[in-house]
């Protein structure tokens, strides 16, 4: 997992928002009852556990970066937030349900957060994700290979990002003991806030592994360049829209088993 304790909380609320808006559609598959405890992987700034909450559920709400938890902890002071690694992630507490978006494809490790997950989930629980899935963001991930290539850096070594296929995760999944019940790969293009700028704020809020050792005017200068090679591919009308690609996963614990 990268470093996200240097994400920047304002940016992600601001310029970022659509993170949390497009997740609300994951809600639908999860289907929040009054009174369930649901675990909410890779929290962010809270938003969608609140959601849950409004819903009458009791979320609890983790994540790796210290910044993004001390946000959603003032955004929502009524709610649980903890600083935790899913990777690594045991609770005392059996969930009735745990729920991520936008999160795992930060976990390198799918193998370990499946572990956690079922530790956490009490038998007959389910499990709700949506994260980057096959294919996603590839054509920026493409021309910010070219960029870093022509400074000598192989942009490959520095892949932050985990986007599986349908069949790659529901394998783990069942390796885990998991019933995958519902799996799905699909097209999001997703349009950016701010115009021109659009793509320069996402390059800076979510790519800062490519650019490690670079000084602030060669990590400006190498997202011009990126910039310029998508502008024709991902820039229409005024506005940047990204490749995203999603995928969506529902699998339940069988009830009858019990954590070994
Ligand atoms: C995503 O939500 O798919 C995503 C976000 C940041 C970087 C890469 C992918």
């Amino acid at each position: 997992m990268i470093d996200t304790n240097s994400w920047n909380s304002q940016l992600y609320d601001t310029k970022m928002s659509f993170v949390s808006e497009f997740g609300k559609g994951i809600l639908d598959w999860l289907q929040a009852k009054p009174g369930e405890t649901i675990l909410d992987i890779g929290c962010g700034t809270g938003d969608l556990s609140h959601e849950l909450a409004g819903m009458g559920a009791k979320p609890t709400g983790i994540d790796f970066s210290e910044e993004m938890i001390k946000a959603a902890q003032k955004k929502y002071p009524e709610l649980p937030f903890y600083v935790a690694d899913a990777q690594s992630y045991r609770s005392p507490d059996s969930f009735d349900a745990v729920f991520s978006n936008a999160a795992l494809h930060w976990m390198r490790q799918p193998e370990k957060v499946a572990e956690s997950v079922w530790l956490a989930l009490r038998p007959g629980g389910r499990f709700v994700a949506e994260f980057g899935g096959a294919g996603n963001v590839a054509t920026v991930i493409e021309k910010i290979r070219i960029v870093l290539a022509s400074e000598g850096v192989d942009a490959n070594e520095r892949m932050p990002w985990y986007f599986p296929t349908i069949s790659s995760y529901s394998t783990i999944l069942e390796h885990q003991g998991f019933s995958v019940t519902l799996a799905q790969l699909f097209e999001r293009p997703t349009p950016l806030p701010d115009g021109e700028r659009g793509i320069l704020h996402w390059l800076n809020a979510f790519c800062a592994p490519f650019f490690i050792g670079m000084s602030a005017a060669e990590k400006e200068a190498a997202y011009r360049d990126i910039a310029d090679e998508l502008k024709p591919l991902l820039f229409h009308n005024g506005a940047w829209v990204i490749d995203y690609k999603r995928i969506r996963v529902a699998a339940v614990k069988p009830a009858g088993r019990k954590n070994s």
